[in-house]
């Protein structure tokens, strides 16, 4: 009998054939409603479970076998609780790189479409209005990526190679200059937030979610930015304060903003009478940035390699975020 894999319904039909071509493994649509999955995981007796970006943080940790696995179906993991993990030696994965291109095309279409007001336009035809107006070209533009992980890197190299925009990163990891010029198209690297911020026509954000990030793109960054500019977030919910951005796009204080990712999803406003949705100048995708047909396919099939790594034992082939749970697996091992 094949081993079994428990697979959160939304991430199964996203890349069904995959999971159903496998030869290794049964895999399991469920629910992704954390009592319901334990409850698969315990009947089935699955040793796996592959995971959307939901919050998984109580009964999933007991419910899975020693040594078991759950693999996150792309990279951002703080809906998971890793300490949980370690403490019931479960070995916690993600899909880096697999959906970079993916991200960063979504950021740049969110710039595009914002500088034209491409949402705007399409909603006035649709309502039988004719109400042409002036966008702004991107080309000599200023782009400041913020956070210059791979997913930034590709959006600044499509920006600059692509778009010919002036592009200019701040990241707290030390940078080699030489390298982000030639290689992503990078004018200026810069460690003053400040200086940087008032530069840029648009910004774009890609930085992890975790403590020093909640909330960095709240009323003090804002306040720096200028009227004229714009900024997009396709890295994580928690690192825009959605209220203060609220008043700043009310109030006109910037030019407008593009989210694929908010800080209660499904999208819910964060204060009544502060619905991000009833405003003009913001450009809102549901949570899709990584969701092509493409990305899916090879996260599907990253998820499965560091399975079937695991399940081998294969262990310094994995994609692993809790890397502290393998020394006691492996002096089980030994
Ligand atoms: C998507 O947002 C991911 O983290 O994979």
């Amino acid at each position: 009998m094949k081993p079994k894999i428990c697979i959160t319904e939304k991430e199964f039909y996203k890349a069904e054939t995959v999971f159903r071509k496998t030869d290794a493994f049964k895999c399991i649509p469920v629910l992704a409603q954390e009592d319901i999955l334990a409850k698969a995981i315990i009947d089935k007796n699955a040793f796996a479970a592959v995971l959307g970006v939901e919050a998984f943080v109580e009964q999933l940790y007991s419910a899975l076998p020693k040594g078991g696995i759950i693999a996150r179906f792309g990279v951002g993991h703080d809906g998971l609780d890793k300490q949980k993990a370690t403490a019931a030696g479960l070995i916690v994965t993600n899909t880096p790189g697999v959906l970079d291109d993916s991200v960063a095309e979504h950021a740049i279409w969110l710039m595009g479409a914002l500088a034209r007001q491409v949402a705007v336009h399409d909603n006035n035809m649709k309502s039988q209005k004719w109400q042409p107006s002036s966008g702004i070209e991107l080309k000599e533009k200023t782009l400041l990526i913020l956070g210059c992980g791979n997913i930034g890197r590709k959006v600044a190299k499509i920006a600059s190679f692509g778009l010919r925009m002036n592009v200019i990163a701040y990241d707290v990891v030390k940078l080699d200059a030489e390298q982000m010029k030639s290689q992503f198209g990078i004018s200026r690297l810069l460690s003053n937030l400040d200086e940087a911020v008032a530069q840029a026509d648009f910004i774009s954000v890609h930085l992890p979610a975790n403590k020093a990030t909640k909330h960095f793109i709240g009323k003090d960054f804002l306040g720096k930015m200028r009227r004229d500019s714009f900024v997009i977030n396709t890295s994580r919910g928690s690192i825009v304060d959605e209220s203060a951005l609220y008043d700043f796009l009310e109030s006109g204080k910037i030019a407008g903003a593009g989210l694929d990712i908010f800080e209660k999803e499904p999208y819910m406003p964060v204060e009544v009478n502060k619905d991000l949705r009833e405003l003009p100048r913001i450009l809102l995708t549901p949570h899709i940035a990584s969701s092509t047909v493409e990305a899916c396919e090879r996260m599907a099939k990253s998820c499965l390699r560091n399975i079937k790594a695991a399940f081998d034992k294969r262990y310094n082939e994995l994609d692993i975020v809790n890397s502290d749970v393998l020394k006691e697996l492996s002096n089980e091992q030994s």
